[in-house]
């Protein structure tokens, strides 16, 4: 800077009250996501959605210039305190946008609970981060990990199958989901006789299926995503149980693998809050803008990330920018319509998304819609005491 501009500078911030300099500063942005391991290509979807939604904005939000500060969690739960404590302590940035993983979030909602951080999660389901941890400073663009599996359970029951096995990572979302899953087939009239798990993530999947091969169930519900995912549907083909057991889960099972999967996912039934072939103005709109910034079709994580961006601008717009304004900010989150590529959704009281969930049919490249499993379904939000 030269001399002139360094004199403009200081007579301008001498000329503005410090909440009009306040707003005109550049908004940190701590984005707390898996950029290693079996989550990373959930974690960059989640990225570009939310660079491309403030790109659409001319890359202001609330009138305010986005900065990003980003930490790699390596959907690592043991290290997951200190990440997002370097987020909010050394870079302190305003609001914390992550991450992929239940029980790395869970961790990150205790620290922002502490620091009175705002927290907006794309894509971890942990049914606590919406129920007992519930606080007016966290809500989530994407689902509670019992709304797919729920909505999995009802597409199940409606099929007619009677005896279903569950297998999953041993973790909050795997947990969960299957508990989703079988409180909806089992008030269907269906029985879940066994429960198969292995820790995350674990992807030594022949003992289990070697299981699934000698209990014979009519059905299997599975929770994988990512690279674990796909390397769950290709080992269940190979084992010979695609022709004789059907296989089901909630829709991460292939959002974002099928090409990896080949046809070993081929005519896969899946249930999500997402699917290929909506065919609405604004799915299209975001899907071409997407692949043309990215060379790459959106897939659910992408649809959140974007949708927390949203989120945000909704907060920011209400105040101007101005984040001292705080619960006018997160009142307005929590009001907001999103009017997301998924199809239209509010927030429940607790901060979780209230909405469809889709059932999808694996047909090349795509999860095609077939159906809707549920329609605008809310979270129980049990646990959740907001004060
Ligand atoms: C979770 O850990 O909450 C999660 C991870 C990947 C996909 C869906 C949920």
């Amino acid at each position: 800077m030269n001399i002139t501009r360094i004199a403009l500078a200081a007579t301008l911030a001498l000329a503005l009250p410090l909440a009009a300099q306040a707003q005109q500063a550049k908004l940190k942005v701590g984005l707390m996501l898996p950029a290693t391991g079996t989550f990373a290509a959930l974690g960059t979807a989640i990225e570009n959605g939310f660079r491309l939604y403030v790109t659409e904005q001319g890359g202001k939000l609330g009138g305010r210039e986005i900065e990003f500060v980003k930490v790699d969690d390596e959907s690592d739960p043991s290290k997951a305190t200190d990440n997002v404590n370097k987020l909010i302590k050394r870079d302190n940035v305003d609001v914390v946008v992550g991450t992929v993983h239940s029980g790395v979030a869970l961790a990150m909602a205790r620290a922002v609970k502490e620091s009175n951080t705002l927290l907006i999660v794309p894509n971890a389901g942990a049914d606590a981060i919406t129920g007992p941890l519930c606080a007016p400073n966290i809500v989530r663009s994407s689902f509670s990990n019992w709304q797919p599996g729920f909505a999995t359970g009802v597409m199940a029951a409606q099929k007619g199958y009677k005896r279903a096995m569950t297998i999953y990572w041993n973790y909050a979302a795997g947990q969960e989901s299957a508990k989703g899953f079988t409180e909806a087939f089992e008030k269907g009239g269906g029985k879940v006789i066994k429960d198969l798990s292995l820790p995350f993530p674990n992807v030594e999947f022949q003992a289990l299926l070697t299981e699934i091969a000698a209990q014979k169930p009519d059905v299997v519900f599975a929770f994988f995503a990512g690279a674990g995912a796909a390397k769950f549907v290709k080992d269940y083909d190979a084992a010979g149980l695609r022709k004789t057991t059907p296989l089901i889960g909630s829709g991460f099972l292939t959002d974002g693998v099928l090409e990896a999967q080949g046809p070993s996912a081929q005519g896969l039934l899946t249930a999500l809050h997402y699917a290929d072939g909506l065919n609405t103005p604004r799915d299209t709109a975001f899907r071409n803008k997407y692949a043309v910034s990215y060379k790459l079709q959106p897939d659910v994580y992408a649809v959140q990330g974007y949708d927390a961006a949203q989120i945000l601008a909704a907060g920011l717009n209400a105040v101007k920018g101005d984040m001292g304004k705080r619960d006018v900010m997160l009142s307005a989150m929590r009001k907001s319509n999103i009017d997301s590529p998924r199809g239209k959704y509010t927030l429940a009281a607790a901060g979780n998304p209230v909405q469809d969930f889709y059932i999808r049919e694996a047909k090349g490249r795509e999860n095609l819609m077939t159906g809707i499993a549920v329609k605008v379904l809310p979270d129980p939000g049990r646990g959740c005491n907001m004060r």
